[in-house]
């Protein structure tokens, strides 16, 4: 069998049916919209942030992980260079399964570690990012076999079967771009794929000072915001719509009752832009905010209280030199 696979759980038309439910639940509003929060109205319109990765977004990614200002990359990977060989001891995994794995980067620390693995799978809706990543991969590790999937990490994954046990990696924060109830409803999807044996080694960026968090997420380059406004062009190309990206301000606040970090596109001016393929015009109000992304930011104790929940057990905590970022290892209780 050849060492590199990519398939599709999902036919391409089933992406295109749920950003258009996305975008027509997310941007549509009533003739008379209301006191915001009505029931049904989204108080703000909101979109969810795996459409930023088109190819175009996951390179925009990519560079963001080189900014001097955003430090999770740097953490994480700080965390895996020291502790990559006590993670391949603790999980004896001959399965490494990672779940929106990008560049897969930072995994080339757990591959080196894991030198009795039989089989890498890695899970994106990035059909680009996986492409690249596996090409660089299977040149660094010829006996590596890789089953790469293009798949929506929320919606149920049928895994092909390789040997155990399994090690699911979720790294780079990207649980903190679920809201609450969508990572209880992951974490118990992930629960339920483990096995006895099996483990999740889970990333999350920690609470920090707001000013340290806030320039993560609005970098003197305008890399970020480039990042951001992308998904207008992503709703233009898919669904024809007339989304301009000068008419919008890139803002990065970071809400500290609920601890996360939000990025929204601001309308500089009222606007109203049209969608044909929904038949859909979308209002905007001059300064009205479309969010885009929430980054939530954790502490242990929620860390460890949303893995119990979803029935998983906190094993191992392991954070950088400096305290920004966390690798937990959780096992099925
Ligand atoms: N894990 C990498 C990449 C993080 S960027 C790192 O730590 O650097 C987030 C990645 O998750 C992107 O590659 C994006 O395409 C993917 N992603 C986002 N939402 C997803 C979803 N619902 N299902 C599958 N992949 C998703
Ligand atoms: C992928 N995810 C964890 C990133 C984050 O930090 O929330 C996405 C990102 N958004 C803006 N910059 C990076």
């Amino acid at each position: 069998m050849s060492p590199f696979t990519l398939s599709r759980t999902l036919p391409a038309d089933a992406t295109a049916a749920a950003l258009r439910a996305d975008v027509a639940r997310g941007l549509a509003l009533p003739a008379d919209p209301g006191p915001a929060g009505t029931a049904g109205v989204p108080a703000l319109k909101q979109l969810p942030p795996k459409w930023f990765y088109d190819a175009r977004g996951s390179e925009l990614f990519e560079r963001i992980t080189e900014l001097p200002e955003y430090y999770p990359t740097r953490a994480e990977r700080e965390i895996l260079e020291h502790r990559a060989a006590e993670i391949a001891e603790v999980t004896g995994a001959r399965t490494l399964v990672e779940l929106g794995s990008g560049s897969s980067e930072k995994t080339r620390h757990l591959l080196r570690a894991l030198p009795e693995l039989a089989a890498y799978i890695p899970v994106d809706v990035s059909e680009s990012a996986l492409t690249q990543a596996g090409q660089a991969l299977l040149a660094e590790h010829p006996g590596l076999t890789v089953h790469a999937l293009v798949a929506d990490f929320q919606s149920g994954l049928t895994l092909p079967s390789t040997p155990g046990p399994r090690l699911v990696a979720f790294l780079g924060g990207t649980i903190g771009n679920l809201l609450p109830d969508e990572r209880a409803g992951f974490l118990s999807s992930v629960a339920r794929m483990l096995s006895p044996g099996d483990a999740l080694l889970l990333g999350t960026d920690l609470v920090k000072d707001e000013a340290t968090l806030v320039a993560a997420y609005d970098d003197a380059q305008g890399v970020t915001a480039q990042f951001n406004k992308n998904v207008l062009a992503v709703i233009n190309r898919e669904l024809g719509a007339d989304f301009d990206p000068a008419d919008f301000d890139h803002v990065a606040l970071w809400d500290r009752d609920r601890e996360w970090i939000e990025m929204r596109l601001r309308a500089r001016t009222e606007l109203t832009v049209k969608i044909p393929m929904l038949d859909l015009l979308v209002h905007f109000t001059a300064g009205e905010e479309l969010r885009t992304e929430v980054s939530a930011k954790f502490r242990w104790e929620r860390v460890r209280g949303e893995l119990a929940a979803a029935g998983l057990d906190l094993r191992h905590w392991w954070t950088d030199e400096a305290g920004r970022f966390a690798l937990s290892l959780a096992v099925r209780d």
